[in-house]
């Protein structure tokens, strides 16, 4: 039976992971999967979550099973910083569960939008590869629209039409913040608008917020997924700790969901355990219980917060760099200055991000997406140089 399984490629972002390892050039430049790098290419673990994790160490007395919520001491200490800090819980309307990583909590997101009826997921393209992946696996089709234009702005004419031809079993999936893998996210006034067309249309938003804090700042990364929520009845957000904490591998992220009516919230959540328990059981425990940790104690959380400044602070810096750079060959970089996040697409050919990759040891996705956290003082300006040299 096993042989019919026809072979799959290998997840193209995750493949490069490998490439790169196994390239012996010294001055190889990795932009590519999402990792934060510090200015000497490093991803260093969170002091903060150094400190937390031995706190674990010496006061955690049993690992016994916690249930298929996970920590929900994790859950609840993250809400005020996702949702705010005044009624975070929207007087009981919003309740979580822990899920492994921004992916499971995707997962579950898509898998209870699909069990609620939801037949069909809008979403702006192109979007995180593996937000199509999901969708296909549960079993609910993707109807894409154009998410960015060529002037580098969101395409909100095509959101517009996306939204006011959804159908009732129609859901629309998007990104909070420092959008994946444009960098281009709406603008506080374009949130505005977007929760009143929601909200006027009755559909479904699924909210993905991966990179609170790696874009503006943990309060305006918030901004859109505050102002959807503030308007619509209903929505899931699919939370992840994994950029924010630097918890990559441990896999820390939250499922949300808020109801009109929290009399409902323990029915709805049950189908959520239900689906968890089906795919991982419960999720694992140590990357939740140390931000837990973190989030309550007030000298960590300022530490982590002050931690997660000092990254964007850098990739900003980066960005006004590359923006800086004006024309290299045929790539106007002026844009990425202003874009948001780790990702920004280079316009390159597939040819010429093998060219990258072949003739000058820069390793970026296949859409041209390049990770500018892997971009240091040592290197940009010869990625930079390459960039030109693919495109003259
Ligand atoms: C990325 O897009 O690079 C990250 O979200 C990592 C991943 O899991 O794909």
């Amino acid at each position: 039976m096993l042989t019919n399984l026809k072979a799959q490629p290998a997840d193209a972002l995750l493949a490069l992971i490998k490439l790169h390892n196994a390239d012996p050039r010294e001055d190889k430049i990795d932009l590519g999967v999402g990792v934060y790098r510090t200015d000497t290419g490093a991803t260093p673990v969170f002091a903060a979550v150094k400190a937390a994790e031995r706190k674990l160490l010496e006061t955690q007395v049993s690992k016994a099973y916690l249930g298929p919520e996970g920590d929900m001491g994790f859950v609840h200490a993250l809400m005020p910083h996702v949702f705010g800090a005044a009624d975070p819980s929207k007087g009981g309307r919003i309740d979580g569960m822990q899920a492994p990583g921004g992916t499971g909590a995707v997962r579950l997101a898509v898998g209870l939008a699909k069990k609620a009826g939801i037949s069909r997921i809008l979403m702006g393209t192109p979007s995180w590869p593996n937000h199509a992946q999901i969708a296909a696996d549960v079993g609910i089709t993707i109807k894409g629209f154009n998410h960015a234009t060529k002037a580098g702005v969101a395409d909100m004419a095509a959101l517009r039409e996306a939204i006011a031809s959804a159908e009732p079993t129609d859901a629309i999936m998007l990104h909070g913040c420092c959008h994946n893998p444009t960098g281009i996210d709406y603008t506080p006034a374009e949130w505005d608008e977007i929760a009143g067309l929601l909200a006027a249309k009755g559909l479904l938003p699924i909210l993905d917020l991966a990179y609170q804090g790696l874009g503006k700042g943990m309060e305006e990364d918030a901004y859109g997924v505050r102002r959807v929520l503030a308007a619509v009845p209903e929505a899931l957000i699919a939370y992840s700790c994994d950029k924010n904490f630097g918890y990559y591998r441990d896999r820390v992220g939250a499922l949300y969901i808020m109801l009109a009516d929290p009399a409902e919230m323990a029915a709805v959540m049950s189908n959520g355990h239900a689906l968890a328990r089906a795919c991982w059981s419960m999720p694992p425990d140590h990357g939740g219980a140390v931000v837990r940790l973190v989030l309550e104690d007030a000298a960590l959380t300022a530490a982590w917060l002050s931690e997660l400044d000092d990254m964007r602070a850098r990739m900003n810096e980066v960005r006004a760099k590359l923006g800086a750079a004006g024309v290299a060959g045929s790539v106007d970089m002026t844009p990425f200055g202003g874009q948001n996040g780790l990702f920004s697409i280079v316009p390159l050919s597939p040819e010429q991000v093998l060219a990258m990759r072949e003739k000058h040891g820069v390793y970026m996705a296949g859409s041209g997406r390049i990770n500018v956290a892997g971009l240091t003082v040592g290197n940009i300006d010869r990625f930079i140089a390459a960039v030109a040299d693919v495109t003259k």
